[in-house]
């Protein structure tokens, strides 16, 4: 699966994804609902553009009222979604100072409110979460795992803390082994997975049922097709073609995808900012979309 990424999981990323099929499902960045419940519109208007025509859509939501999510999930349900993920995940200083997110951890009571709110609104879809493996300590992950009991179809988990932020840390795949021996429901590994072999390791070392990968589809778009055994270009070449087409695609519809921010933040992504091809674009001076128009 891929990993959800705020910010950089863009309409424009979906199209690229789209157009070299590089994802074998959509798992959305997170829909933060707060103290009020956004409005069918609003929320429709977020969620198309993020959608890949013909792949499954996952709908993340991040919030700490159990009401107003199960609100939103049924918004959602109206409209046609039949599968979310809760966040228990995200580490950012903003969302866990507002008590959602990562922030959750500290809280599995809530966590299975929040939870069970959206399993009894619609009792027929396919929910799950992503978790990181503890607040502050690992050793959390003994009273989070079982706060999901008979809820979930399936949980994610990142083996990070959420005070580890992202930070290498050792013994990753040891935390991640003890949250699937805990948990009666199949878990998708996350956290560092660059290469097929991380992968393999991963399911081996942990007997997780699947991966979640994030940067590492950044550093290599057509990874997800590399792990499903489909035929896929080499990293660098990869990299380029997935550049290119975003260009290709902004370049196209500029009223629509055109902004010079984000195309130099998913080349920071992609490419890393230290390399030529960033500084190239960095210092490109007619950065418009004519320049691109055609561009392959
Ligand atoms: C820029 C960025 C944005 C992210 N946004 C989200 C998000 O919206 N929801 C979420 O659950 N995780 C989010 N994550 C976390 C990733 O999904 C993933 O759990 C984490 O990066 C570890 O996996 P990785 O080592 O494969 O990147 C984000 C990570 C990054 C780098």
């Amino acid at each position: 699966m891929p990993g959800p990424m705020e910010g950089v999981m863009n309409p424009l990323f979906c199209r690229t994804a789209a157009a070299l099929e590089l994802l074998p499902v959509m798992v959305t960045p997170f829909l933060r609902i707060s103290v009020d419940v956004p409005r069918r519109n609003k929320i429709i208007k977020w969620l198309e553009p993020l959608a890949i025509p013909g792949k499954p859509l996952v709908i993340q939501l991040m919030g700490d009222d159990p009401a107003n999510l199960a609100a939103a999930a049924r918004i959602l349900y109206d409209y046609g979604v039949r599968e979310f993920n809760l966040n228990f995940a995200c580490p950012s200083g903003q969302v866990v100072r507002s008590g959602a997110g990562g922030a959750l951890l500290k809280n599995p009571a809530l966590m299975r409110s929040i939870t069970a709110a959206l399993r009894h609104e619609l009792p027929d879809i396919a929910l799950s979460v992503k978790l990181r493996c503890g607040f502050a300590d690992p050793r959390e992950t003994d009273d989070i795992i079982p706060a999901f009991d008979g809820l979930v179809d399936y949980m994610a988990v990142h083996f990070r803390t959420v005070s580890e932020g992202y930070r290498s840390v050792s013994g990753g795949l040891e935390r991640l082994r003890r949250a699937v021996a805990l948990s009666p429901v199949p878990v998708i590994g996350n956290g560092d997975i660059e290469t097929p072999e991380d992968a393999r390791r991963m399911l081996e070392t942990t007997g997780c049922a699947g991966v979640m990968c994030a940067r590492g589809l950044l550093r290599d778009p057509y990874l997800l097709r590399r792990l499903g055994g489909m035929e896929s270009p080499e990293i660098s070449p990869g990299r380029d073609l997935f550049f290119r087409t975003a260009l290709a695609i902004a370049a196209a519809e500029p009223e629509v995808y055109w902004s010079r921010p984000r195309l130099l933040e998913l080349a920071r992504f992609v490419y890393g900012s230290d390399s030529t091809q960033f500084r190239e674009l960095v210092g490109i001076r007619n950065f418009q979309p004519e320049h691109f128009a055609g561009f392959r």
